[in-house]
């Protein structure tokens, strides 16, 4: 069944490591015929969350006027969500948290969303995969609250600079992941 799936990544590295892990992964989903919408959130204007709690209220999703408002229609229509995304200090990069936090105004608005299912890739200088242990359960209490199907996680540690990923095979990876998603 075709799916429309929403990445959204999160390095404000075009052409980084997990960007490619993103595009590997699209290649493949695309080729398997799902529709598929990359958001670099990594480059967004995104504040936190205030809780202010008037979501919705003033015809926008958040009442602030961020980057946020034009991801959530997005974020609406998805049928399945994957995060792509390097490891920041054991979690997820600021913008994409912001994102995360912000999905708050689905709640608070009442609005259903049709996300059934979510992924994460994620990269990060580490070689040991236990230090992704923390992004890896918050991503698991993530859409165990949300109700959303795990379709996995893919780590991949021991990647610093831009293009390290290149010389391993995790696109190829990322790629059959995609494709059989
Ligand atoms: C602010 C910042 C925090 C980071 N924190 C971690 C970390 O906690 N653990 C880790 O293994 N790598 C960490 N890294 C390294 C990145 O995860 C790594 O360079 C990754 O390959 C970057 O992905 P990108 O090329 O998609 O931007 C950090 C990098 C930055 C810039």
């Amino acid at each position: 069944m075709k799916k429309k799936i929403l990445v959204l990544t999160g390095s404000p590295r075009v052409g980084g490591n997990s960007d490619l892990l993103a595009d590997a992964f699209i290649r493949g989903a695309i080729k398997a015929g799902h529709e598929v919408f990359k958001c670099e959130v990594g480059k967004k204007n995104i504040k936190g969350c205030i809780a202010c709690n008037t979501c919705y209220s003033k015809g926008t999703p958040c009442s602030f006027d961020d980057d946020f408002n034009n991801i959530a229609p997005h974020i609406e229509k998805a049928d399945m969500i994957v995060f792509a995304t390097p490891l920041y200090w054991f979690t997820f990069p600021s913008e994409l948290k912001a994102v995360i936090d912000k999905t708050y105004s689905f709640l608070i608005g009442e609005k259903e969303l049709n996300i059934k299912e979510s992924m994460l890739l994620v990269c990060g200088e580490d070689n040991k995969e236990s230090a992704f242990d923390g992004i890896v359960s918050t991503y698991k209490l993530i859409l165990s609250y949300q109700k959303w199907t795990d379709r996995g996680h893919l780590v991949v540690p021991g990647v610093l600079n831009k293009g390290d990923i290149l010389s391993t095979d995790y696109l190829v990876r990322a790629e059959k992941i995609g494709n059989n998603i």
